[in-house]
């Protein structure tokens, strides 16, 4: 049998990034079943040239024909264009990944490095302010705008679910919530108090009694982060503080370009880098790949197959460490494809 991967690059480095995943892949021979690649549509650059940012057909193959995908990343605009909405928040959604999970580990020190960093961050992927309800109309002092904000329990119990499993299995077994209560105690607060309830009803009973459970405001959450990064270990967050905090994590660690995630649920899992489109760098062959074939490794895992996973990640890590051949995020001046080629080497 083999493994039926859909890839959507999407827009900018997307396409630059998401060959080299899918290189990594294929270097690992007969260590996972053999690989099938089914390239699919979406994004802004698709959207401009055929109206629709997410087809139909896209979304009809990976429901019906994939294992698992791996996406690049989305040039969503600031600006509303009609018609128009992101297809990586619409695909979370269709597809219930109801989890992202990003985890940070620096590997050697790069430039801007702050020492020993190896925190997971478990962000909620189908609400918050994502439901993207909002509205404009016309006020005393000029337009009002408003967003709804939505928190289930639903949501917040399985996202929590998700991080005490995954603090479990980690040494350190230590679970901060992230949350703003103080302000939003009715929304913030029905996150802190459904995820601190999850012990409480797991099964079987105890099972999360190894688990610290802690908590933290976001923003003295992302204090703590710069001043001292160890404090953490798995954190576990509402949508939009936890896509805040895995980009400031990022800066930990040397670049947006080396961090994995996967967007995962039930029963299907979506590798994809935490970076965007990076337009400033698109098109120059300049873009990290690391971050893309981490990313690669990481689905592999959730999907069972650990010892590709590891050869993948171990092959990053001794690029990385060497330091001989990197991209200019991290102070290199190699391109993409000489980085790829590093890696495949090791595989
Ligand atoms: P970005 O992540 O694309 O770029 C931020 C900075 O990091 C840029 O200077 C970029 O050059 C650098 N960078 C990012 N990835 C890199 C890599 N692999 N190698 C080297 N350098 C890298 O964020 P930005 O600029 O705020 O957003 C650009 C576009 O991406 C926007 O349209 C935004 O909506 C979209 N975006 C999409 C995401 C997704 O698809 N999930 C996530 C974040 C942003
Ligand atoms: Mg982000």
């Amino acid at each position: 049998s083999s493994l039926k991967i859909g890839l959507l690059p999407a827009d900018g480095i997307g396409h630059e990034v998401i060959p080299a995943a899918r290189d990594a892949i294929l270097a690992l021979g007969s260590t996972i079943p053999k690989p099938e690649f089914i390239s699919l549509n979406a994004g802004f650059e698709y959207f401009t040239k055929k109206g629709v940012a997410l087809p139909e057909e896209s979304i009809d193959v990976l429901k019906n024909e994939c294992d698992c995908a791996l996406f690049g990343a989305v040039s969503s605009p600031s600006k509303k264009v009609v018609g128009y909405s992101s297809p990586i928040v619409a695909l979370r959604k269709i597809l219930d990944l109801y989890a992202n999970i990003r985890p940070v580990v620096s590997v050697a020190p790069t430039p801007g490095e702050k020492p020993s960093v190896d925190l997971v961050v478990v962000r909620e992927n189908t609400e918050c302010l994502y439901v993207k309800q909002e509205e404009i109309t016309p006020g005393p002092n000029g337009r009002e705008a408003r967003a709804t904000r939505l928190i289930t329990e639903r949501a917040s119990r399985r996202i929590g679910t998700m991080a005490f499993d995954i603090a479990l299995n980690r040494p350190r077994k230590l679970l901060t919530i992230i949350h703003k209560s103080n302000v939003l105690s009715i929304t913030d607060g029905l996150f802190r108090e459904t995820v601190r309830a999850v012990p409480a009803n797991a099964e079987p009973a105890g099972k999360y009694d190894e688990v610290t459970i802690a908590e933290q405001l976001v923003d003295s959450a992302v204090y703590k982060l710069f001043r001292d990064p160890q404090e953490f270990d798995v954190m576990v967050a509402p949508n939009l503080y936890g896509d805040i905090l895995s980009d400031a994590a990022a800066a930990l660690v040397g670049s947006l370009g080396l961090i994995p995630s996967i967007n995962t649920g039930d029963s299907f899992v979506m590798g994809e880098p935490v970076h965007g489109s990076a337009p400033d760098i698109a098109g120059k062959g300049i873009a990290n790949p690391l971050a893309s074939i981490r990313s690669a490794a990481l689905m592999l895992r959730q999907l069972g197959y650990s010892d590709g996973a590891n050869r993948i990640d171990k092959a990053v890590d001794e690029v990385i460490r060497e330091g001989r051949v990197l991209t200019p995020d991290l102070g290199g001046s190699s391109k993409t494809q000489e980085v790829t080629d590093e890696v495949l080497k090791r595989i």
